[in-house]
């Protein structure tokens, strides 16, 4: 059993069992490197204020890279009895350097260092979700290019509504993760601030330099009050807000993959490299991928809840049920990178049916909007309009019929307004490019925003 930092004040040893219960280093090891770039910082902000001298903080900080190799290398012993990350690189540096090591924990409490570590790994972490946004964007950008001219129906209602064309439908998608990123960012900002030299709670005697150790770890600013700043976790619960939001998106993404890539649908062919077989049904191709990313939405909301029930009604300041931040924090941050890193190859290799699309389009009677409108264009105001429309579509029921199959007689025997320029409307390429509404589905102006959205992401 390692002697405890605090010994000084017990009179028997800690129970093994109290141990095991307390401990963090099991997983908040993965903070080490963070740990161990806070602690250089603060060893040189301590020798620059004087506070010790700088040999010992060259000793300290050679010490600690010394511990980054052994721990890369896996040959550091993580001790569960030392609790976590923090106590684990203070004892090894004690050990491997002595009195100088003992010096590095001067004028910091493992409260404000922990919320460093945190903000350092989230800066990093926050980093690598926006370029995976980026990459799935990429790919969903270069398949509106490629499937400008296949139409599909978009379905309100789960019902067929109107013609779209599919590159309108993907470029949907695009817009949802730019509001993605543009939540990361905001939250970057809040995660992009220097918490040490808070201490434990109020502060430290000793004159320590917090902008040094800012600018040291290129942080912008540095915090403003000592208790809020071991008491906040505000920037975990944003982080795995923005997370639970992007995996409401992807798993709606991830939806219309499994359901395009039924047989009822058919709208879709999954590449085989990123589906599965089943192990008693010879036939089966399944979509396990995208019903993964669907179903591990769960785990990204739950940490959510779990942070923000951790924190409801938690006194000021620092309280142990805060160790309880991480583990929802790099679940969002590992099922939301397992998710991205998926998605561009699997939709690169999906294949869509454009035929299938286009038929479609056929039954559903999508062009009924635009019957109505041409009548109102006419003259006639919408709700009589609609009502007409209406029972064209109960006519077409009855007799089997689609709308480009009914005669002019067949149209005028609805309304003597209508002339022989019906059959252009009902065409869904021309109901697709009249609809030139800024945002629209129109060809034009899905092609004026995939410029619009390729000079942002300067694509060529
Ligand atoms: N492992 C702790 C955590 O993650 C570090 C801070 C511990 N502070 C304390 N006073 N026990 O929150």
């Amino acid at each position: 059993m390692n002697k405890k930092p605090w010994a000084g004040r017990f009179k028997i040893e800690t129970d093994k069992l109290m141990e095991d219960f307390t401990q963090s280093v099991s997983f908040d090891k993965r903070l080490y490197k963070y740990d161990i770039m806070g602690s250089v910082a603060h060893a040189k902000m301590l020798a620059r204020s004087g506070i010790i001298t700088d040999a010992e903080a060259k000793e300290i900080v050679d010490g600690l890279n010394g511990i980054l190799e052994e721990i890369k290398n896996g040959e550091f012993i993580f001790s569960v009895s030392l609790e976590d990350i923090h106590m684990n690189i203070e004892k090894r540096l004690i050990e491997k350097i002595g009195a100088a090591g003992e010096k590095l924990h001067t004028g910091r409490s493992r409260n404000d260092q922990v919320t460093l570590d945190l903000r350092l790994y989230l800066r990093d972490e926050t980093g690598e979700i926006l370029k995976g946004i980026r990459a799935v964007q990429g790919v969903l950008l270069e398949l509106a290019e490629k499937y400008l001219d296949t139409f599909m129906p978009a379905y309100t209602h789960m019902q067929r509504a109107q013609p779209v064309l599919l590159s309108h439908h993907l470029l949907s998608y695009i817009e949802m993760f730019k509001r993605d990123c543009a939540r990361y960012g905001c939250c970057y900002k809040r995660i992009n601030i220097m918490p040490l030299g808070a201490g434990a709670v109020a502060g430290s005697t000793l004159p320590l330099d917090r902008e040094y150790v800012a600018k040291l770890l290129d942080f912008p600013e540095i915090t403003g009050n000592s208790i809020d700043t071991v008491s906040d976790r505000d920037y975990c619960i944003e982080f795995t807000a923005a997370s639970s939001i992007l995996m409401m998106h992807l798993s709606r993404l991830a939806e219309e993959l499994v359901l395009w890539s039924t047989e009822e649908f058919d709208f879709l062919e999954l590449s085989d490299a990123f589906a599965t077989g089943s192990s008693m049904m010879p036939q089966k191709k399944n979509p396990d991928v995208p019903e993964l990313i669907r179903g591990r939405a769960g785990k990204v909301y739950g940490g959510l809840v779990s942070l923000l029930t951790m924190m409801k009604g938690l006194p000021l300041s620092y309280s142990r049920d805060m160790q309880e931040d991480k583990e929802p924090v790099f679940t969002a941050v590992d099922t939301v990178k397992q998710c991205l890193y998926i998605l561009p190859p699997l939709l690169k290799s999906t294949v869509f049916n454009r035929d299938k699309m286009m038929e479609a389009t056929r039954k559903g009677f999508l062009e009924a909007t635009d019957v109505a409108e041409y009548l109102v264009q006419k003259g006639l105001p919408f709700r009589s309009a609609h009502e007409t429309v209406g029972r064209v579509v109960a006519y077409c029921l009855e007799q089997g019929k689609i709308f480009p199959e009914l005669s002019l007689e067949e149209w005028r025997g609805f309304s003597s307004l209508i002339g022989d320029d019906i059959s252009d409307v009902v065409k869904t390429k021309n109901i697709i490019d009249k609809r030139k509404t800024a945002g629209g589905t129109a060809r034009d102006e899905v092609k004026k925003r995939i410029a619009v959205l390729k000079k942002e992401f300067k694509v060529k």
